[in-house]
């Protein structure tokens, strides 16, 4: 594996690729049977040579049955995102998320190092077999800076969207994830849910009421130099301020969204100038992640009725709210559970609450991915239910369902009476 002196690329090794992105497709790392123990699986994964390599025939024959488009369940991809020390977390994180209907892109920023990356592949292919066999999880090789603010995770969530419309032609919603979050529902639940909600829903939550943030928001400028110095992560503040905007309306809110096909086309394709001029504008704000998609949705009359102001997140704020919600505990899980949100944020690495969720709701065995109607293997404490599959057009909806439903069904009403949607 060419691991010397290529930056930032796990994927495209030596043979001198010249492209700007390389990519890992979990088919190559590894070729072994189902049936073999895990400790093989894991120890194979690792000895195997990192090759990129594009999908081969037996991956073509397991994707080929999968149903997606207009008239099949939606198909959701997710970004999953993280930064040094974290590829643990966004491994469970896509055990937890995974299904293989769905698209799923990891990027650990570049502060994480090829082992954390080439580890986080290794783990996945042999966790989770059918990510190889249906080829539906990709790693970015070459990553964006980590710089905590600025906009070079901006970028890092644009590329992922562009690179999720040029290889797939065929999900519904965009999913941004972060390595402190978790579901509280399973992919058959969620799918199933999202069956229900016309495709033109954007949940994204958002305001025009800034405040008394307006200064630091809006009028202040920072320069984030991850996106022009090789291994930086620091920022420099302008000691001058911007007035705020008056060619377009501010709007703020969670960085936490799930979109829709078209409006990441509308963004990443910029036909329009509105996507375009607020990418320049935000590069210098603070928070970009916290308002670029927000103000080019809510200033766009093609998009902004199509809003549901919710990131469909369930958060517990400290009074006064701080940047960040609280860490979720024991003693959140009740309500948690209860509000029938999908998914959660801010969990500890590896807490007991962690384990909870995926022993009561996700059914999740230590090792393998979340149990859907997809995974045929025969249940038992050695073999993972999910090394085998059957159809995978088919989800089961199961207890905390009804509960997703009710929630989805309340943000939709709340939509509909568009009174809370990009008001100005
Ligand atoms: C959006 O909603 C407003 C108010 O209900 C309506 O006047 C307008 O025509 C709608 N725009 C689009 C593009 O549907
Ligand atoms: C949610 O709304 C859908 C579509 O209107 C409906 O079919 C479903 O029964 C509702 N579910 C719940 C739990 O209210």
């Amino acid at each position: 594996m060419g691991l010397g002196g290529m930056r930032g690329g796990i994927g495209g090794g030596g043979a001198g690729s010249g492209e700007r992105w390389r990519w890992i497709l979990f088919l190559s790392l590894v070729s072994v049977s189902f049936l073999l123990s895990f400790l093989f699986l894991f120890l194979s994964a690792y000895s195997s040579p990192t090759r990129l390599r594009l999908p081969g025939l037996t991956t073509a024959r397991a994707a080929a049955g999968v149903r997606r488009g207009p008239d099949a369940l939606p198909c959701l991809a997710y970004l999953l995102i993280g930064a040094r020390g974290d590829g643990h977390r966004l491994l469970r994180l896509l055990l937890a998320v995974y299904h293989p209907r769905n698209r799923y892109i990891l990027h650990l920023s570049a502060d994480a190092s090829h082992e954390e990356r080439r580890d986080l592949a290794a783990g996945i292919a042999a966790a989770a077999p059918a990510a190889v066999s249906f080829d539906n999880v990709a790693l970015v090789g070459t990553p964006t800076a980590g710089t905590p603010v600025g906009s070079s995770g901006l970028a890092g969530t644009l590329r992922a969207a562009a690179v999720l419309l040029r290889l797939h032609p065929d999900w519904d919603w965009f999913i941004t994830l972060n390595a402190a979050d978790y579901p509280l529902v399973t992919q058959d639940d969620l799918i199933h849910a999202l069956s229900y909600v016309p495709r033109e829903f954007n949940f994204i939550d958002h305001t025009s009421d800034i405040g008394r943030k307006e200064s630091e928001k809006v009028q202040s400028m920072i320069v984030d130099a991850g996106i022009y110095l090789s291994g930086r992560t620091n920022f420099f503040r302008a000691t001058q301020k911007r007035p705020s905007p008056d060619a377009f309306k501010f709007f703020t809110g969670s960085p936490w969204v799930i979109l829709n096909r078209r409006f990441i086309e509308y963004c990443v394709l910029g036909w329009e100038n509105l996507p375009r001029l607020l990418l320049m504008y935000f590069n210098n704000v603070m928070l970009p992640q916290e308002g670029y998609f927000h103000s080019v949705i809510c200033n766009s009359l093609d998009f902004r009725n199509s809003t549901v102001n919710n990131d469909l997140r369930y958060k517990v704020w400290d009074d006064p709210p701080q940047t960040e919600p609280l860490f979720l505990t024991m003693a959140h899980y009740d309500k948690m559970v209860n509000s029938g949100q999908p998914f959660a944020r801010r969990f500890q690495a590896n807490g007991p609450l962690l384990d909870k969720i995926d022993e009561k709701l996700l059914k999740r065995p230590g090792h393998g991915p979340v149990p859907g109607a997809w995974c045929a293997g025969r249940k038992s404490w050695f073999i993972d239910p999910c090394s085998q599959w059957s159809d995978v057009n088919v989800v089961k909806p199961g207890p905390q369902a009804l509960k997703l439903q009710k929630y989805i069904n309340r943000t939709l009403e709340e939509a509909d009476s568009g009174a809370k949607s990009c008001r100005l």
